[in-house]
């Protein structure tokens, strides 16, 4: 049944190859215009022809992959001829900070400390800060108190005292330990005023009544009452 088809069918398609799907392909459609390319003679020798050539342009195809793969760019740590040093790393110019790595430990802020600028930093550390470090900065926040095995530490020691304001700001922004960066959630200037409000509790933590200005004082009596 098989054997009868294939003697019944057209004499070209018989053939097959390359060369005849081309050829019909070119008078079906001639805007294909492949006609150059692929002599339409049926012999056996030409179509073996055109078989090597497709095998070619086959060839062409992966070959130009290779060339997408193999780019002319340097892979992390790789050997450089181009480079006296020999290296494809290149050292960062001087005075440069790598981005998100800079640290600050600045001892002065960058613009003036006023009433507002304390009470913004009260309002922020009370919402940033109290959960662990509660609302004097003695480090024994609820969070804290409910399973940290470090505790955070209090802000009113001799070492805390001394550290320059650029450091709160840098432990705010980075973090430190357990304790998150906040650099996503408190902007720069919300930062410097928490580090203002910090040196505020700082100074009040033990100070004496006699540091208070006589009239600040007798107003903060009045208020006790
Ligand atoms: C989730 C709890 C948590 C919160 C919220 C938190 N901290 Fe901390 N903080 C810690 C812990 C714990 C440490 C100790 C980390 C360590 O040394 O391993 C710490 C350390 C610090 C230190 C470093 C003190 C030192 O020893 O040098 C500073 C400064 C500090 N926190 C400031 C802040 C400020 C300001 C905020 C609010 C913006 C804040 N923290 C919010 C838990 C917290």
């Amino acid at each position: 049944m098989h054997g009868h088809e294939k003697r019944n069918s057209p004499p070209q398609l018989r053939r097959g190859g390359a060369g005849q799907t081309i050829r019909f392909l070119d008078q079906h459609h001639p805007s294909l215009g492949c006609a150059s390319a692929f002599p339409s003679s049926a012999e056996e020798g030409s179509s073996f022809s055109h078989k090597a050539i497709l095998l070619l342009l086959l060839l062409c195809l992966t070959s130009c992959r290779q060339y997408m793969a193999n780019q002319p760019s340097y892979k992390p740590y790789q050997e450089s001829g181009f480079f006296p040093d020999g290296t494809s790393a290149r050292p960062l110019p001087e005075g440069v900070i790598p981005q998100g790595l800079e640290r600050t430990s600045t001892t002065s802020f960058p613009s003036p400390v006023t009433m507002d600028v304390l009470k913004r930093g009260q309002e922020r550390f009370n919402i940033f800060c109290t959960p662990c470090h509660d609302h004097m900065g003695t480090g024994l926040g609820m969070v804290a108190r409910r399973g940290f095995r470090k505790m955070p530490p209090s802000f009113h020691t001799d070492e805390l005292r001394a550290v320059a304001p650029g450091y709160f700001f840098d432990v705010i922004t980075h973090g430190r330990g357990v304790m998150p960066s906040y650099a996503y959630q408190i902007s720069v200037r919300d930062r410097w005023a928490i580090v203002a409000y910090i040196r505020a509790l700082q100074l009040s933590f033990d100070a004496a009544a006699s540091d208070v200005p006589p009239e600040e004082l007798t107003k903060l009596e009045r208020e006790q009452r």
